[in-house]
């Protein structure tokens, strides 16, 4: 027979074009259909996430990580996390208890008071938006997830009044003489007496009061004493700021407390097989007593100022 296609042929060429189409069309209809979020209400999340995440993370691609990592693939490798925790799970956690678990690519500074303000509604649209960067999460799933309330009395306080932050600047500038040895940002220039305040509080609230309450308990390692003895017999201590091969220069308190640096020649220290002595101590140039010094309302105030500084 000379016809050019047969029956079968011609039903062969159907099949194999037009299924392949109608699967096509039938797969961005079912696109385009918005998935059923049951309830969770990502656009909400969203700018929760903005107002109360924001100024430490980004959740878009191509952003940097911040103070926190960026979490725009989070739905995706939020599941990779932990053993036997999806990513949504390890989402809430995140936000519930921080200090659980360490991101690979973060730092430590996560607060751990970020939900003190949030509804669990608000937490879980939150998660909802996050579960659904990089991935299409199981929304039954967050719908289930137990969200406690922690927004209680008990909750600590995040932000600062007015009449609060003229107290707490008082202290720094006056009562506590703060400021004499601390910068409140964290350049180099400013760390040469002490740490800058800058992101100290990023860690939560008692670290930074044991720091002021109780300087001598946890020194900054950088921080170290040292107290030389000098061949004249005269022992001086203070911040060991810089040594090379022939001299040292020590932050050292004057007789009225004023902070002032000591250039040191080795060769005027008493040697002992033929190396200077050079103790350190477990003492901080910090000084104590701020719990007596300073009202318990004074205190708090500082603390809150410090943790806005970051
Ligand atoms: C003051 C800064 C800061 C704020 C505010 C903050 N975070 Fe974080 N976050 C971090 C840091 C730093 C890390 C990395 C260290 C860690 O894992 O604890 C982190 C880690 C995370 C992680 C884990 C990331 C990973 O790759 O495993 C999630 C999820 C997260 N944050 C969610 C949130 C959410 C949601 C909020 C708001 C409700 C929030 N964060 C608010 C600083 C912050
Ligand atoms: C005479 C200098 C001096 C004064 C005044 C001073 N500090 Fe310090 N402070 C230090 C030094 C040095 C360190 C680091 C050693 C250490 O950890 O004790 C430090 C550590 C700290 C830390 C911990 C920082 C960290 O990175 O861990 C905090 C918080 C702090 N000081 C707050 C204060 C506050 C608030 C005041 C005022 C009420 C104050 N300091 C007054 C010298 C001082």
């Amino acid at each position: 027979m000379n016809r050019v296609f047969s029956v079968q042929t011609l039903r062969r060429i159907a099949i194999s074009t037009l299924l392949p189409l109608a699967t096509f069309g039938t797969t961005l209809a079912f696109m385009s259909v918005p998935p059923n979020t049951r309830g969770i209400d990502l656009d909400s999340g969203g700018e929760l996430f903005s107002v109360h995440c924001g100024s430490c993370h980004f959740a878009k691609v191509g952003f940097p990580a911040h103070h926190g990592p960026n979490l725009h693939d989070i739905g995706n490798t939020g599941a990779l996390r932990r053993p036997n925790q999806s990513a949504a799970e390890y989402i809430l956690e995140s936000i519930l208890d921080p200090a659980a678990y360490l991101a690979p690519s973060g730092r430590p500074g996560m607060p751990a008071n970020v939900a003190a303000e949030l509804a669990p509604e608000e937490i879980r649209n939150i998660v909802g938006y996050l579960a659904s960067r990089g991935a299409f999460p199981d929304y039954d799933e967050i719908l289930g997830l137990e969200i406690p309330d922690r927004r209680s009395a008990a909750a600590e306080p995040t932000l600062v009044r007015h009449a609060d932050m003229e107290l707490a600047e008082r202290v720094l500038r006056e009562k506590g003489a703060c400021i004499q040895c601390h910068s409140l940002d964290n350049s180099p220039e400013g760390a040469v007496f002490a740490p800058g305040l800058f992101g100290v509080g990023l860690g939560n609230a008692k670290a930074v009061r044991d720091s002021i309450i109780d300087p001598h308990r946890d020194i900054h390692p950088r921080y170290k004493m040292a107290t030389v003895l000098l061949a004249s017999g005269q022992i001086v201590s203070g911040n060991l700021v810089s040594r090379d091969d022939d001299r040292l220069t020590l932050c050292t308190k004057d007789s009225q407390n004023r902070l002032t640096m000591k250039e040191i020649s080795l060769a005027d220290i008493e040697h002992n097989n033929g190396q200077p002595v050079i103790k350190e101590s477990q003492v901080s140039l910090m000084p104590e007593g701020f719990d007596k010094s300073l009202t318990e309302q004074e205190i708090d105030a500082v603390i809150n100022l410090i943790r806005q500084l970051n």
